[in-house]
């Protein structure tokens, strides 16, 4: 009896809830999942610059690798120059990932990593001494130069230099901003001192690094007599994923290498400043006069006489377009022949710095996702590996704990695949809720002992 009138109301009720449900589903299922988030931007790269200006495209095709060897060695090995420069920020826990994915890499491949190192002077400084030293530097590795300076500043007409800093010249800081530049993806305003006007000068301070690493490395040959043969810009806070390609299969020469993700622009946007082609800037490798180029972008802004920040620059352009833009110009051209997707996966993820219960920051639960065109098990595989770089730093019991974390929400995100695919178009906070930062995390993570009870 009751069953009867159980069935009679289910039958009542499913025409209406079937008729709810198919849109959303078809909706949901329309959120335009890519297979997997590489060579999505290469497409869009191409696309972007509609053949225009191809950096991609510019150079004749590949033909070999180069060999090893081309330039000098040292005990029968090429050298391979690792620059990191500005703030140390998290380097005490990236520095298991550069050990296994950059260094460890280049040793198996017969190369010699040079290290070169530019930072800035603030609380955390003392990190490049602490891992990039002489001594702390891993078997197999050698150290060209470590120098930790005050941030440049910008030379205001009517601040007095102070002794001992580097000065910006004031004509290059105004001609950025009054372009003006576009830091944040947001916006960030053009007014005297809005995020954007104040971010010039840090942008600058970045650039001046970059071009003065580059200064170390070509002094240290001249000194040694030697030449390198590749260049890689590695940046203190990245978590390195994948391990560095074998550069012995590569082409160096006139090649600059950058990840085939993350590139700054949208080539779907509405808006025309943010359909610009850009270039992911937070590593690149390549042949050392290509990046030695690639390096120079502050002595090509900030030359008093003959600057490319002229008329002819285009306005509103973020850091990743602003490398594309110079990297795309005839001069720049005569070094840098070719600028190319690194080949195979590469994944890197920055980590700030803070206490060990930092995370890798382009995390599961990010909103918006901070790497676009991921699937969700794509955001979980590369970030799960992030994390447990960072833990094998940490030592103590932080690798068992984060195991623990993952997969607690693993289990949870499990139980619940159907209902967060259904909420996951319009309630994206609650489709994501066992994802870091989401409402159930802080309980796995007090459960897993990374949080105080
Ligand atoms: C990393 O260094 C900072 C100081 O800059 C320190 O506070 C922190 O505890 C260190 N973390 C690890 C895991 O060693």
């Amino acid at each position: 009896m009751a069953m009867g009138r159980g069935r009679r109301l289910l039958r009542r009720l499913l025409p209406p809830c079937v008729c709810v449900l198919i849109p959303i589903v078809l909706w949901a299922s329309s959120s335009g999942r890519g297979a997997n988030g590489v060579g999505t931007y290469d497409q869009a790269l191409s696309s972007a610059v509609g053949g225009v200006v191809d950096p991609f495209s510019r150079a004749p095709a590949v033909t070999g690798g180069s060999g090893q060897g081309q330039r000098d060695v040292v005990d029968g090995k090429p050298l391979v120059a690792v620059y990191f420069t500005g703030q140390a920020r998290s380097l005490n826990r990236t520095k298991c990932s550069i050990d296994r994915n950059l260094f460890q890499p280049l040793i198996a491949r017969g190369f010699q990593p040079v290290v070169f190192a530019l930072g800035e002077m603030d609380a955390n400084a003392g990190l490049y001494q602490e891992v990039l030293g002489e001594k702390a530097l891993p078997a197999g590795v050698t150290l060209g130069g470590l120098e930790v300076i005050s941030r440049p500043q910008v030379a205001f007409p009517r601040n007095e230099p102070v002794a001992g800093e580097v000065s910006i010249p004031h004509s290059c800081y105004e001609a950025l901003r009054k372009k003006p530049m576009r830091w944040y993806h947001s916006g960030g305003g053009s007014e005297k001192d809005s995020k954007n006007t104040l971010y010039g000068a840090e942008v600058l301070s970045q650039l001046y690094y970059r071009a003065k690493v580059d200064v170390m490395r070509v002094e240290w040959e001249k000194d040694q007599g030697k030449k390198f043969e590749w260049v890689v810009n590695a940046r203190p806070d990245n978590i390195y994923v994948n391990a560095l390609p074998d550069l012995t299969s590569l082409p160096a020469d006139g090649t600059v290498y950058v990840p085939s993700w993350g590139h700054g622009f949208d080539p779907k946007s509405s808006s025309k400043v943010k359909r610009r082609a850009g270039l992911n800037d937070r590593f690149a490798f390549g042949g050392a006069d290509a990046m030695s180029s690639y390096h120079d972008l502050y002595n090509r802004l900030c030359s008093e006489t003959n600057t490319i920040a002229d008329a002819r620059m285009p306005p509103k352009m973020n850091f990743e377009q602003m490398m594309w833009w110079y990297l795309a110009r005839e001069d720049v051209a005569r070094t840098v022949s070719r600028v190319r997707s690194i080949p195979g996966e590469f994944w890197f993820l920055r980590l700030r710095h803070g206490p060990t219960s930092t995370w890798p920051l382009e995390h599961p639960g990010h909103l918006p996702p901070l790497v676009k065109d991921w699937p969700e098990d794509k955001r979980w595989e590369v970030w799960s590996a992030a994390a447990r770089q960072t833990w094998s730093c940490d030592g103590g019991r932080a690798a068992e704990q984060g195991e623990c974390w993952l997969r607690l929400s693993a289990e949870s995100r499990a139980g619940s695949t159907w209902w967060r695919w259904a909420v996951s178009k319009f309630w994206k906070s609650a489709a994501n809720r066992a994802s870091p930062g989401g409402a159930l995390d802080n309980l796995f993570r007090r459960r897993c002992g990374l949080l105080e009870a």
